[in-house]
């Protein structure tokens, strides 16, 4: 029994493994599984330990060698990332609408062009936001399957009561309400590809019944025996940590195996700054064809917030407030027509000539996220005030000088309680009051 005789590691570096070393070991396992008649608990788990660690060496090869340090050694390594992308062009890659030239993202597009044709499947992940869901398209759009169906699935948003049946489908009278035979997204999604997003939130007991679905290739619908084939391609995603999921007993490790044959991981936004100039003239234009109007211009102040901004929300977050700059703003935006939460304080208080919001909101408000709050629409609404006052209560006037879109002022002066009428009376009393002094 050699290999219980092999001293066992926790973790082989990645240069140490080879496909012959592990075939090696593969076939001394095979031998003593062959030869053995009785295995004391005490073997079968050392030989189990010795088992995963041929898997996680496969898969180590898996991605770096295979994908990684493969696509490295290729010339194109040198290249520089626009060729790189005048490379896929011309292979015509179908990107669906990813824009960058960022290396990380070249690079998670190039993995995808590899996997794409191949059946394996694939675990994406990244920020929220990050565009994750846009690369599973790219990965289907990119495979034989193109011209099949692509069904998408949020599992963190099934009820785990639903979840078997949302999956596999139903027979009528399967439980109360199942009132018709119903198929499941694998089903609609045979021959072509299922997006599993959200994986990580998948419950323990659904991470089961798809792994079964994953070996055998086939579902069975809720109150039927009846086994039925499925030939589907699988695409996941996560914004969580899986491997410590799996370390913490979240999600099962042979679930992660099956799903993560090739991992292509996306970055996020602040790994690419550079590309955030681009990003935003993208979008701007994206923003204006969607408006039919104009791109809008951005003022200085506004261009450098929005270069150094952190954006949590990666790339859906910008595109949102680029969007809102093109809907909200006149010719040009500024920091104002950002939304309240991201704006920064110090552009308030500026913008109210100094007045301190400091009203009681913030005395007695019980976080920091909180009195940030209150604070910004306490000077939002002294903004809105003075400038009411200045304009003598018209409401035209006060967007002119601005530069605000009318309606969405006139929304802000509902959202403070604050009628126009008002300063237009307080504004023909004080004529009065000087024209009989
Ligand atoms: N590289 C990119 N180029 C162009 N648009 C992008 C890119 N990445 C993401 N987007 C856009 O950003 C938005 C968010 O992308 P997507 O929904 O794919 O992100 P996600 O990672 O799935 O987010 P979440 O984790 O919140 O589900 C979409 O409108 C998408 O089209
Ligand atoms: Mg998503």
């Amino acid at each position: 029994m050699k290999i219980l005789d092999q001293p066992e590691s926790d973790s082989v570096p990645a240069s140490a493994i080879s496909y012959a070393g592990i075939i090696e070991k593969i076939e001394i396992l095979r031998s003593t599984l062959r030869w053995t008649s009785r295995l004391e608990r005490p073997e079968i788990e050392k030989l189990l330990r010795q088992a995963s660690a041929l898997r996680d060496e496969v898969m180590q090869l898996s991605h770096k060698e295979r994908f990684v340090q493969a696509a490295a050694s290729e010339p194109k390594r040198e290249l520089s990332a626009a060729a790189r992308r005048q490379a896929l062009i011309e292979r015509s890659f179908v990107f669906e609408g990813t824009f960058g030239d960022n290396p990380k993202l070249l690079e998670a597009l190039e993995i995808a062009e590899k996997a794409a044709p191949t059946d394996l499947p694939v675990l994406i992940d990244g920020e929220s936001g990050t565009g994750k869901e846009l690369m599973a398209k790219v990965i289907h759009a990119n495979g034989s399957r193109a011209d099949k169906p692509y069904i998408s699935v949020n599992c963190g948003a099934i009820p785990d009561n639903l979840l078997e049946s949302e999956l596999f489908g139903h027979r009528r009278g399967a439980f109360t309400g199942a009132t018709n035979d119903r198929k499941g997204k694998f089903e609609s999604a045979h021959t072509g590809t299922i997006f599993l997003d959200e994986i990580g939130e998948l419950p323990l007991s659904g991470q089961v019944k798809l792994l079964r679905v994953l070996e055998a290739h086939e579902i069975q619908r809720v109150g039927s025996d009846e086994p039925i084939a499925v030939d589907t391609r699988i695409v996941a995603a996560t914004n969580r940590n899986l491997r410590r999921f799996c370390d913490e007993g979240r999600f099962r490790e042979d679930l992660y195996y099956r799903l993560s044959v090739i991992h292509v991981t996306l970055p996020a936004l602040r790994e690419r700054r550079d590309e955030i100039p681009l990003l935003l003239a993208y979008f701007g234009d994206e923003a204006a064809a969607t408006l039919k109007r104009r791109p809008v211009k951005m003022s200085p102040r506004l261009r450098d917030f929005l270069r150094h901004y952190e954006y949590p929300g990666n790339i859906r977050e910008l595109r949102n407030v680029v969007y809102r700059l093109a809907c909200l703003a006149g010719e040009m935006a500024d920091i104002e027509h950002l939304p309240l939460d991201i704006r920064p304080k110090s552009s308030l208080s500026l913008a109210i000539g100094g007045a301190s919001a400091s009203g009681d909101g913030i005395a007695t408000a019980s976080s920091l996220s909180e009195a940030k709050r209150v604070a910004s629409d306490e000077a939002e609404r002294a903004f809105l005030e003075r400038g009411l006052q200045e304009v003598g209560g018209t409401v035209a006037e006060l967007a002119r000088r601005y530069e605000m879109n009318r309606s969405h002022l006139q929304m802000l002066l509902k959202k403070h309680g604050l009628h126009s009428k008002d300063f237009r009376l307080a504004a023909q009393k004080a004529r009065d009051a000087r024209s009989t002094d």
